[in-house]
């Protein structure tokens, strides 16, 4: 097989707010590959959790989540206008819904269920079994794909991603201070880091990838220097 049809699985994890999405899709474009946003696929469940009687005054009720797995069917369609794929649940899709602050408020409640993660992890697996895919998450590197041929962990200072995010969120007319977002990007840091199952951590042979200070085409020159050492071994 020549060096440019072998296709590789490209796991990007880090933190939340640090611009893995953005990235990811670039490379992606770049590349041909597909671009998987595993975080969106927690959101989906998040949302159907919410939409089917399992949050009750705020609060996630476990067993009702765990009842309503079966019934969640997930997928992607490519949306040429936007250049990434939309996400669907039972055929219906809910690309913005999964965004709002109501569901980013719960899903990390949920993405810490343990049924909820086999059924994602077994389902991202077999999007990737092909290769040629960017999948973006919390634990590409070491639980779904350890066997990934190049794992980025990215980071970001905490105050660069509360002021992007809060930039972002302000742009979109959002009454919000940048104090309640920094405080909630290091209160999600610590859930992600610290729950039980699967937490986030730098796969051993992860490479890491600062973005604090750096463009994304600086990122690209950055990522493509990787990919060509790993391409070419
Ligand atoms: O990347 P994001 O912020 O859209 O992710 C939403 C939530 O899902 C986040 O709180 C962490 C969780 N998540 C996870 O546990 N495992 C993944 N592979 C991706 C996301």
């Amino acid at each position: 097989m020549n060096q440019s049809s072998r296709k590789i699985v490209i796991a990007i994890d880090g933190f939340s707010s640090c611009g893995k999405s953005t990235f990811a899709k670039a490379i992606a474009a770049r590349l041909g590959y597909i671009f998987i946003d595993t975080g969106a696929m927690y959101r989906a469940v998040t949302l159907y959790s919410l939409e089917h009687g399992a949050v009750v005054d705020g609060e996630v009720q476990q067993d009702k989540v765990v009842e309503l797995l079966p019934q969640i069917e997930i997928s992607f369609r490519f949306n040429a206008e936007r250049g990434a794929s939309d996400i669907y649940v039972n055929g219906v899709e809910v690309e913005q819904k999964i965004r709002s602050i109501e569901v980013s408020n719960l899903v990390s409640k949920i993405s810490s269920i343990a049924q909820v993660r086999e059924k994602l992890v077994a389902m991202q697996q077999r999007m990737g079994q092909e290769r040629g895919v960017v999948m973006d998450g919390r634990d590409i590197g070491t639980v779904v794909f350890p066997d990934a041929e190049l794992k980025i962990y990215m980071t970001a200072d905490p105050a660069v991603r509360a002021q992007r995010r809060y930039d972002e969120l302000t742009a979109k007319g959002d009454d919000v201070t940048l104090e309640e977002i920094l405080e909630n990007v290091i209160s999600r840091d610590h859930a992600d880091m610290n729950r039980e199952i699967s937490p986030l951590r730098q796969a051993e042979d992860a490479i890491v990838l600062d973005n604090s200070h750096m463009s994304v085409e600086e990122q690209m020159a950055w990522f493509m220097e990787r990919y060509e050492a790993v391409i070419s071994r």
